[in-house]
């Protein structure tokens, strides 16, 4: 069986105050919760892995440097983020990428980098509104995971979020036909990269508008096995209710 994962990334988003939902979180959770990861700003991610302690809950980077030390000003390196207790690291957001222009090679490194230091690399791909419309979906995805996936992806150092650019932060979703088929297509690519064993085992997540009222259906798709939530991982009380549909799935 696959791991479920629901990670929320609280982008720049919150102070120390905003700790308080953790504990929240974890009184709201349902027994069988899946694995749960926040991912605050990395200023808080100290005092998250803190705070988080005792609750079951795992704390995650939003973004590495892909070199591991250097004359780098105002970045920040994987193994620094080891060294708050944090497991997870997010790369190749699309806000980085667009943002920040990173591509996919800068990705692939920062996921290497990331599992040198022992954290679990969050591999996030997705199309814009453009290539969506265009049909182009299945072929940038190919394009992002041959170019940001390195070949040594393991069930234990990778997650993949697949996030439609347009789908994040605006309230549209892809119907579910859209998510099983980019997530089957995922698999697909993973088996004849990786092998059957080893990506039957990557949890694939789904990111972009997931909120209470529609997580039990975007959690319906058999190859989704959690979500990647913006927004409404901010609150516990929007996060909890998508925990427990996903732990319902
Ligand atoms: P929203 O859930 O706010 O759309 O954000 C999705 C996202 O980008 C998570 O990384």
């Amino acid at each position: 069986m696959r791991r479920k994962l629901a990670a929320g990334n609280w982008k720049m988003n919150g102070t120390a105050a905003s700790l308080t939902e953790l504990e929240a979180l974890k009184s709201s959770l349902p027994t069988n919760a899946p694995d749960v990861v926040i991912c605050p700003p990395a200023p808080l991610l100290y005092r998250a892995t803190q705070a988080a302690k005792e609750t079951g809950i795992q704390i995650g980077a939003q973004d590495c440097h892909m070199q591991e030390s250097g004359a780098f000003t105002g970045d920040v390196s994987a193994s620094m983020i080891a060294d708050t207790g944090a497991t997870h690291v997010i790369v190749g957001h699309s806000e980085r990428r667009d943002a920040h222009e990173e591509r996919d090679r800068d990705v692939r490194k920062k996921a290497k980098t990331a599992w040198a230091a022992g954290l679990t690399a969050i591999i996030c791909i997705g199309e814009t509104l453009e290539d969506h419309e265009a049909n182009n979906t299945l072929d940038i995805i190919a394009g992002q995971l041959a170019g940001s996936l390195p070949s040594a992806v393991t069930p234990t150092n990778t997650v993949i979020a697949y996030e439609p650019i347009w789908a994040i932060g605006t309230g549209k979703v892809p119907t579910l036909e859209q998510i099983v088929e980019v997530h089957d297509f995922i698999r697909e690519r993973l088996t004849s990269r990786y092998g059957t064993e080893i990506a039957d085992m990557i949890p694939l997540l789904y990111g972009g508008s997931v909120k209470p009222d529609n997580a039990a259906t975007i959690f319906k798709a058999a190859n989704v096995d959690g979500a990647l939530v913006g927004g409404a991982s901010l609150k516990a009380a929007d996060f909890a209710p998508i925990i427990t549909a996903l732990s319902q799935s």
